[in-house]
């Protein structure tokens, strides 16, 4: 058997799928699944509740100092705890979603998150936006999941509590304004998803993975 790669990358827009896509692909292979996004998410949420200014990264980053923030890569979905409080039902809100592009351009809050990516020890497939491209720029596989933003839309509808047409302009809102940490690594392997079921996703992953292993 062809031994596990310890890091695999799966990048793209919202409600590409890459979070579900990331999550079985990780138990298919026994290794551990980490969204970094939640990391983005959690400093907004700290943002918004301490009434702090999104624009101000000085201010974000002193109030994040304030307390023990940790990511625990359960394999049935990442749980983010916050001075021992598990806040992960908080961070996928309109009020996040709304506010953690802003959050997440700022290039020092960037490092903060990167920072307790890199601790993470062992075998793991990581999602995000800049993971193979910036994070784990020598990971072994890398993939880009895109699909078409009305696809995308009607996928996210049934996760909010907003209407398709809301939703679609939410998600064309933060594309913009995820434009420039959202690019693919040259040597990472596009997907479009628009017209694949999840596990069709899932199979070309695995699949391109195995045969990478098997030419090596
Ligand atoms: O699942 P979805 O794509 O909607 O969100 P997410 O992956 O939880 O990411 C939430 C937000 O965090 C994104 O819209 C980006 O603003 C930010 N993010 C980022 O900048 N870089 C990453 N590697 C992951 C997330
Ligand atoms: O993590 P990200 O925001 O990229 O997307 P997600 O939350 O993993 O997926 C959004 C939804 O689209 C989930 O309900 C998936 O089951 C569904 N879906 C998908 O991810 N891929 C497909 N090819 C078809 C549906």
């Amino acid at each position: 058997m062809n031994p596990v790669p310890s890091i695999i990358t799966l990048d793209g827009p919202a409600a590409s799928g890459k979070s579900s896509v990331a999550q079985r692909v990780a138990d298919t292979l026994g290794v551990a699944f980490v969204s970094s996004g939640l990391l983005y998410r959690l400093a907004t949420l700290v943002t918004l509740q301490r009434d702090v200014d999104a624009n101000d990264v000085a201010a974000i980053l002193a109030e994040l100092d304030l307390h023990d923030v940790r990511l625990h890569a359960d394999p049935n979905g990442n749980r983010l705890t916050l001075d021992d409080k598990d806040v992960t039902d908080e961070l996928h809100t309109d009020a996040v979603d709304g506010a953690v592009s802003i959050v997440a351009a700022h290039p020092e809050l960037r490092a903060w998150v990167n920072a307790r990516l890199r601790e993470i020890e062992g075998s793991f497939v990581i999602d995000g936006r800049d993971m193979g491209r910036d994070v784990f720029p020598n990971a072994a596989h890398k993939f880009f999941l895109t699909a078409r933003p009305e696809v995308r839309a009607a996928r996210r509808v049934g996760e909010r509590s907003a209407d398709l047409a809301a939703v679609t302009e939410a998600i064309r809102q933060r594309d913009e304004g995820d434009q420039r940490q959202s690019r693919p690594a040259d040597d990472a392997t596009l997907i479009d998803t628009s017209d694949l079921t999840l596990q069709q996703v899932i199979d070309r992953v695995l699949d391109t993975i195995h045969a990478t292993e098997g030419a090596t």
